[in-house]
């Protein structure tokens, strides 16, 4: 029981033991015709996916993995800005709930002290004009410890209870977030990106610092000066060079 205080988002709740991936389950429900607001949890994922074909590794018991679906009226184009709305909904309510001003690195990690602790990943079913539903997909380290996760990733990852210090209750975040998330998504609807790109603005670290971003076709150096209202990131090179990037793995 979740004690949701949510209007729409999570009224429709499917939850799993185990699942290969709650992004699957999700994607299938909405094709079968699932209302906007159902929200797919499992306690355990044995096949959690990521971003660029990624793994998500996804124990049992001490994290967070579900998948929400959403039927917004706005073109596919502007999808993408769903995950920046999301992404500033799980920072503040990881920030009301632990105290922790988490990094939201462009377009969908969310860091504390540099490593990574939440990740989305947002699918589509659309034609090329019209969103049929948008899944979004979050994982959240909540409770584990730093032995729970692949040694492969421990310098790079962390969970909420390492960097507060203590457990944090799941059902609790996942009511802040998603009380959050349906907020700013009614903005969103209402007035468009703009709102949300100031909060994101916010949250995000890396604006004015150098990155590297890796894209489909190729590396590029830059400056991160911020991201455009409709939610693409901005790179100035080193030759004052604008660049404008949709979709890419950006590394601090
Ligand atoms: C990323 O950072 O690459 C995105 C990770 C997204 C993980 C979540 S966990 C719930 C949902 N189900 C999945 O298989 N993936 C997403």
């Amino acid at each position: 029981h979740l004690g949701l205080k949510t209007e729409t988002l999570g009224r429709h709740i499917h939850f799993e033991e185990e699942v290969t991936s709650t992004q699957q389950i999700a994607l299938k429900l909405a094709y079968e015709g699932a209302k906007e607001g159902t929200l797919v949890i499992a306690e355990q994922q044995t096949a959690g996916r990521g971003r660029m074909d990624r793994k998500w590794f996804s124990p049992k018991g001490t994290g967070i993995w579900m998948s929400l679906i959403l039927r917004p009226p706005i073109p596919p184009q502007k999808a993408p800005q769903l995950t920046l709305l999301t992404a500033v909904a799980i920072a503040q309510a990881i920030q009301e709930i632990t105290d922790i001003v988490p990094d939201i690195k462009w377009p969908n990690d969310i860091l504390i002290n540099g490593k990574k602790c939440v990740g989305i990943l947002t699918e589509l079913q659309a034609d090329p004009d019209r969103i049929h539903s948008v899944i979004v997909g979050i994982g959240i380290n909540v409770n584990q410890t730093i032995e729970q996760f692949p040694e492969e990733i421990r310098a790079i990852a962390t969970s909420l209870s390492i960097e507060k210090g203590e457990r944090i209750q799941r059902a609790k975040l996942i009511q802040e977030i998603l009380l959050r998330l349906e907020y700013l998504y009614k903005q969103y609807l209402q007035y468009g990106f703009r709102p949300i790109k100031l909060l994101w603005e916010g949250y995000a670290a890396s604006i004015g610092k150098e990155i590297v971003a890796r894209t489909l076709t190729g590396t590029m150096k830059g400056i991160a000066l911020g991201i455009t209202d409709e939610g693409v990131l901005m790179l100035e090179d080193e030759n004052k060079q604008i660049h404008y990037i949709h979709s890419a793995d950006i590394q601090l």
